[in-house]
């Protein structure tokens, strides 16, 4: 049994609430750079906003996935700590907005995002930029793999669910990289929901229950494999990530590192955590969440919260006043 200062030192359910107000933050905050065609001031703002309600929080949280090296990002870095410094000691995979190219042309599926585990057990795969995902809700578990075909994996996961392979929807980013996962997924009878960006709301959509989409497979961000895989613990769903390295520099980057890059990690291997958080807002619409809507003196958002040891996806609603942030 866990002693009085393990649990002072755990994540626990309030953290998860109070993270919702920085992620609120950073959402209202990107509002007016949406479609001015500036990702890097829409980011910015989002930044500043995250980092300052932060500070206000009850935890000692160190940044594990950031926006960057510290003489690259300035705020919100990597082993940056965030939190007052008094709560629980946890890590801290930040994204102000997922999505900040969607945001600046004004599309759809960009949210700002928080995910929190026990401190030590987010891996960091940082010198690699993308891994190969898969993505399913429970059904996929002892069924699914990396290392079978995305047609087997299509096919095994129909049988699963009950479903013909012609009703299963994999959503895709939609990359050139990706032609011949396309061929893959239609050949086997499936069909694809392209998305232009956001591959963490693709994922978490793949494994709740009755959405549109059955299935998330391609290549992505490994910071967002990570964060995937907080929320996947809290939807009970799977997820398989394996790291593609674009080049053999790359490679070599991640071996010195330490990564294995044959493995296979499954979502204990992305987060080693059973108490692991994830708190999303929408910026703007999304098939997870509503953007930040302005209706007169009211800013209205849309965030959820997903915390894995009570399994609950919450959805929160808020309405700020307007005049108290522009
Ligand atoms: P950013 O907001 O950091 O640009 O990330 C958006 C995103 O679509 C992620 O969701 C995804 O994992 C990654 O970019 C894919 O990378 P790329 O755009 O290079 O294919």
């Amino acid at each position: 049994m866990a002693t009085d200062t393990t649990l002072l030192n755990e994540p626990d359910r309030n953290l998860a609430l109070e993270l919702v107000r920085a992620t609120e933050a950073a959402a209202i905050r990107a509002v007016p750079f949406i479609g001015k065609g500036d990702k890097l001031a829409a980011d910015g703002a989002a930044v500043d906003a995250m980092r300052a309600f932060l500070r206000t929080v009850h935890f000692d949280g160190v940044v594990v996935i950031g926006e960057g090296e510290k003489d690259r990002a300035p705020m919100l870095f990597n082993g940056e700590h965030v939190g007052d410094g008094s709560g629980p000691h946890t890590d801290v995979a930040v994204d102000p907005i997922d999505g900040t190219s969607m945001t600046a042309q004004g599309r759809q599926n960009a949210l700002s995002m928080i995910a929190v585990s026990d401190r030590g057990t987010m891996l960091d795969a940082s010198s690699v930029f993308y891994m190969d995902k898969l993505v399913t809700d429970h059904h996929g578990i002892g069924v699914c793999s990396l290392e079978q075909s995305v047609g087997d994996n299509i096919r095994e996961l129909a049988r699963a669910k009950g479903k013909d392979v012609g009703e299963i929807i994999v959503a895709v980013l939609d990359r050139p990289r990706h032609e011949g996962l396309i061929d893959e997924i239609r050949s086997a009878g499936a069909g694809t929901r392209m998305l232009l960006d956001g591959d963490v709301a693709g994922g978490i959509n793949a494994a709740r229950y009755e959405t549109r989409i059955d299935m998330c497979a391609g290549i992505g961000g490994s910071p967002e494999a990570v964060v995937t895989a907080c929320a996947i613990k809290a939807l009970g769903g799977f997820i398989e990530a394996r790291l593609a390295p674009k080049d053999e520099a790359e490679a070599e980057k991640g071996r010195a590192a330490g990564l294995d890059l044959e493995r296979v990690y499954d979502a204990g291997g992305l987060v080693a955590s059973d108490n692991t958080m994830f708190v999303a807002t929408g910026v703007t619409d999304g098939g997870l969440v509503e953007g930040v809507r302005r209706k007169g003196p009211i800013i209205r958002t849309e965030s959820v919260v997903l915390r894995s040891k009570s399994g609950t996806l919450r959805r929160i609603q808020s309405e700020h006043l307007a005049s108290r942030w522009f």
